[in-house]
């Protein structure tokens, strides 16, 4: 969920609609505004879907009502109860005068709910953050905390279990706005005579670059002057300031139709920002390495865990990190990794790669991996997000804020940043020599150039793409790190197209998943370099003649001047010859564009995937 609020100079509802507009992807499933106008009216209007649902009920019932200095807003991502009106943030208690929204999940919300109710509380919606509405105005209303809505924040915080951020109004406090935070994101931005609070500086950069992320278990307060921070206990507490180093039109579309093709088209830079000052005399270098090279050749065996596209970056980074280091890498979906008593000691690494850093199944892994007494290396999008706060290096991509929900240029970084992991334990450990490593940076160094050459193909891939739009599944294949790169094209195609996709190393073929091949079925076939790696080169070539001869349609993605595969191709797409570890920075980009198109096709929002949103906090 996207989260923001406002206290300040100007009227709160443009401020908090900008924010929202910004944080849509981080949900989308129904969106709500709270606005306090200074004389103790608190108006809240709420709407199941879009943002522009919400837009619309606001025109229809007359701006008027939400005059005002102080608001905030909230954009959603189910977790408990569906995405109807009544189930939309805002909530607020019996009295409509405290009004609360939310992000994560209350844990004990069913005991809480049911303590509420046997004192006569009437539930108006099935989540779990209105028991945290009523709580709030039961504290304020009397007892220790009687009238001071910090405190009264504070001490329901104090019972609530699970990961949260909460932003809390009452409207007989109409100058300030009162935040806490468990485990779920919450920054502060600092303006003149305005401030603000959000789950990310997008909310606000167009005001302010300066922010402040909270701690965990802490409560800040808002006002138009200032904010103070403590922790849930009321003891004084501070946060980390920060300067945003990235402006708007960076979170603009800049002339395209969706974010994400300008996202694909932003893949050179990206990657020339993730190894930008990461190699310095002579050696590679993290961003905030609390390792030691002692820490690093102690290392026994290594794990990646993350997600999604994230996982995919660690399938492909495990045949570089093993080649280079001899040391064995196993990657794990962060959601089984703690579940299944993985064997975790202190020479044990484990590397979580998160675009957002705050994706609660990679926050639970490393935290297991922690108590187990495992080194943890985060590497991640976002500056100070909760799993780099908690890991004992970082690496950081530098990729730049990614909107559309679909992961691309991050997950071209999040391969470059594993590969600069590998590349460290390896001169740590000596199982590469310094000209060696020097080498393979200056290799990862001519990438943005070589992606900045496929981005030519578009066009070609566009006219692909209308050939398999009314398709009614398509397959994947590839083998060695043309195998992840298959897996990331089928994600794509499921997430952005609705299409079934399914992937297949290669070789596995003839074990089943040949006899799904009929007439016309689309296969994807993701080459290796006949050069490069010449024996699966051939075996693939005969793999592709087996399917077509059984009347596939292949679209094979191939280094330029492959001419052995031609004839087995009724799609070619050619992308630029690179050493071979470094091939998923370049045959992952047509199957980017090949999604991305197909989805326009079929008439879906390509940013806003149904169902999806671009960071769960939630397990
Ligand atoms: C969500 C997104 C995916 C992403 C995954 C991991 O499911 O929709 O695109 O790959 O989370 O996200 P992370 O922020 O941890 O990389």
């Amino acid at each position: 969920c996207g989260i923001v609020g406002y206290v300040g100079h100007r009227q709160a509802l443009d401020v908090v609609l900008g924010g929202l507009r910004r944080m849509e992807y981080r949900g989308y499933d129904s969106a709500g505004v709270a606005v306090l106008d200074g004389t103790g009216a608190l108006t809240v209007e709420r709407k199941a879907g879009r943002l522009a649902n919400l837009e619309g009920a606001l025109a229809d019932t007359g701006l008027g009502r939400f005059a005002g200095t102080a608001g905030m807003g909230h954009t959603r991502w189910a977790t408990h109860g569906a995405p109807i009106d009544r189930n939309s943030h805002p909530h607020r208690d019996a009295t409509q005068r405290v009004a609360v929204v939310h992000n994560g999940i209350i844990e004990n919300f069913a005991a809480l709910r049911a303590e509420l109710e046997s004192d006569g509380v009437e539930m108006t919606s099935d989540t779990d953050t209105e028991t945290a509405a009523h709580l709030v105005a039961r504290a304020y209303a009397d007892g220790p905390t009687a009238g001071d809505l910090p405190a009264s924040v504070r001490a329901v915080c104090r019972r609530l279990e699970g990961a949260f951020t909460l932003v809390v109004t009452h409207a007989d406090e109409p100058d300030m706005i009162v935040a806490a935070r468990r485990s779920s994101p919450l920054v502060v931005g600092v303006g003149e005579r305005e401030h603000f609070v959000a789950s990310d500086v997008s909310a606000f950069i167009e005001h302010t670059r300066e922010a402040v992320e909270l701690g965990q278990d802490q409560v800040v307060v808002i006002t138009r002057d200032g904010y103070d921070i403590s922790d849930f206990a009321g003891e004084p507490a501070q946060g980390k300031p920060f300067t945003v180093d990235w402006d708007l039109s960076a979170a603009e579309k800049g002339g395209h139709d969706y974010f994400m093709l300008k996202e694909i088209e932003e893949q050179p830079e990206a990657l020339a920002n993730t190894l930008r000052g990461h190699f310095d005399r002579g050696r590679v270098v993290l961003d905030e390495q609390r390792l030691s090279d002692q820490d690093l050749r102690e290392v026994d065996k290594v794990f990646v865990v993350a997600c999604g596209s994230a996982y995919h970056s660690g399938l492909v980074a495990k045949y570089a990190i093993e080649h280079w280091c001899r040391l064995p890498v196993e990657v794990e979906l962060a959601s089984e990794f703690r579940y299944r008593d993985p064997v975790l000691d202190r020479d044990t690494l484990v590397v979580a790669v998160s675009q957002s850093g705050e994706t609660a199944d990679t926050l639970e892994a490393i935290r297991h991996a922690r108590d187990q007494k495992a080194r943890v290396l985060a590497v991640c999008n976002t500056n100070g997000a909760q799993i780099p706060r908690e890991s004992d290096a970082v690496l950081y991509t530098h990729a730049g804020p990614e909107v559309g929900v679909a992961a691309t240029k991050t997950f071209l970084s999040q391969i470059a940043a594993n590969y600069l992991v590998g590349l460290a334990l390896a001169q740590a450990r000596g199982t590469k020599y310094p000209d060696e490593v020097a080498r393979e940076f200056a290799e990862l160094e001519a990438m943005p150039a070589a992606v900045h050459k496929v981005l030519s193909t578009v066009d070609q891939v566009r006219a692909v793409s209308r050939g398999i739009a009314d398709s009614k599944a398509v397959l994947f294949l590839g083998r060695h790190v043309g195998y992840p790169v298959a897996l990331e094209g089928a994600l794509k195609l499921k997430e952005l197209a609705y299409m079934h996709a399914e992937a297949f190393a290669a070789g596995e073929l003839k074990h089943g998943p040949i006899a799904l091949i009929e007439e016309g079925l689309p296969v994807v076939v993701v080459m290796p370099s006949p050069k490069g790696r010449a024996v699966l080169h051939a075996k693939l070539v005969s793999n592709i003649s087996e399917i077509q001869a059984r009347g596939a349609r292949t679209i094979v993605i191939a280094e330029e001047g492959d001419d052995t595969v031609r004839p087995f191709a009724d799609e070619l797409i050619e992308v630029p010859a690179v050493p071979t570890l470094l091939q998923p920075l370049v045959s992952t980009v047509p199957l980017q564009v090949l999604s991305a198109e197909i989805a326009r096709s079929r008439g879906y929002d390509v940013d806003k995937p149904r169902n999806l949103a671009k960071s769960v906090t939630v397990e």
